[in-house]
């Protein structure tokens, strides 16, 4: 559309029209019926898209870093220790909020672009227990896919609490909160889901709930699930306001998802990112993450010599699309492109057009309509 940019950072994704609908509808009271059965059905689509049929969800208005510190606030009392596999900039960011609350955090790290083995994980553990375990499904510094099931594997029948950080996975990456026995999935909505921003996700389940219950009083006011409980239960009751808006897109971003079904949209992420890589492939740009972790929802893609960040994103811009630089140690060196939400076909041409003229542009030999040729037969 004239005047769109697509914004194809990994997070926010692209809003689709009928939820930016959803969202544009008059703010209502927080107690109004029609606003109490979004919540409800927001609430309810949540724990069906983790694949949960008993877990306890909470929707509270804050980012995925909210999220965050309510799991590890609720479940992890100052002077435990929490194991946190760290797959870069957001699986640190665990250990930075541990920290602020007096907890010890043992980081585990991989190498950027790599994954820890689950051996590494069997290692640590080994030498010690702790309240929880923090794991990153999809670290979106380094595009790496943490190996989540292998983990498990190596914690079952261990006393640990998993917390598993799905911001960049959740409803484009499966996640089976029952079946894998996670005690938390904190999430937002912002990224794979393809609602806009304003909400921390969090799905406890029973042991998790009941770990909490079990303590008199944790180190937070707003992030205390106990204080949040009641209006879970009953979301016509008040704590503190909630962001009506956003939960109203957000239940309909819900519908759009289980409109489609779990396993298709998996499917799509999984197709479009085949055809990203492809494309990307097809005009000479290398991968950053390493091909045994590489997640569906992004790609960290290194420029190629010679190529400035700030160049390169500019010409992107200048042909509609918008990119995300690096972070950290590949700051300068790679971009990120987030294929994430409600992408489809279109937007993955469009992009790759957009890629592709903008490396013809600052000198780069490019073969033209070779990135669309590669991509093609996965869409
Ligand atoms: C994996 C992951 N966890 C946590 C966060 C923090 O989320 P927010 O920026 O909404 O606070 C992000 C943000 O990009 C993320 O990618």
């Amino acid at each position: 559309m004239i005047n769109e940019t697509l914004t194809m950072i990994p997070g926010p994704s692209p809003v689709h029209t009928r939820i930016l609908d959803a969202l544009a509808q008059p703010t209502t009271s927080h107690v109004a019926p029609s606003f109490v059965e979004e919540f409800r059905q927001a609430l309810a689509g949540f724990r069906a898209l983790c694949q949960s049929e008993t877990a306890q969800p909470f929707i509270v208005a804050g980012g995925g870093t909210l999220a965050m510190e309510i799991a590890l606030v609720n479940l992890v009392a100052p002077g435990e220790r929490v194991l946190v596999v760290s797959h870069g900039y957001f699986g640190d960011r665990f250990g930075d909020l541990a920290a602020s609350f007096g907890i010890q955090a043992d980081l585990l790290k991989s190498e950027w672009g790599q994954a820890v083995p689950a051996e590494a994980v069997a290692a640590r553990l080994a030498a010690g227990s702790y309240a929880a375990v923090t794991i990153t499904h999809v670290d979106t510094s380094t595009g790496t896919l943490a190996p989540v099931e292998a983990y498990l594997e190596v914690l079952k029948g261990r006393p640990e609490l998993v917390i598993l950080d799905g911001v960049c996975a959740t409803g484009g990456v499966e996640e089976k909160f029952d079946a894998w026995k996670l005690d938390v999935l904190l999430t937002g909505p912002q990224k794979a889901i393809g609602a806009p921003p304003g909400v921390a996700l969090c799905l406890f389940s029973e042991k998790a709930m009941a770990h909490r219950k079990a303590r008199t009083s944790v180190p937070a006011y707003y992030s205390d699930v106990m204080r949040w409980l009641p209006v879970m239960l009953d979301p016509g009751k008040y704590y503190s306001t909630p962001c009506v808006n956003e939960i109203v897109a957000l239940a309909e971003a819900l519908r759009m998802v289980h409109a489609e079904g779990l396993p298709a949209r998996f499917a799509r992420h999984a197709r479009n990112a085949r055809a990203f890589r492809a494309g990307l492939d097809a005009l000479g740009l290398k991968l950053f993450t390493d091909a045994g972790c590489r997640a569906d929802t992004l790609s960290v893609v290194l420029l190629p010599e010679g190529v400035t960040d700030a160049a390169f994103r500019k010409e992107v811009a200048s042909r509609g699309a918008v990119l995300a630089g690096g972070l950290g140690p590949i700051a300068g060196k790679a971009f990120r492109l987030g294929h994430m939400g409600n992408i489809s076909a279109a937007e993955v041409v469009t992009v790759l057009g957009a890629i592709e003229g903008s490396l013809a542009a600052l000198g780069i030999s490019v073969t033209p309509g070779a990135a669309l040729a590669a991509a093609a037969p996965h869409l």
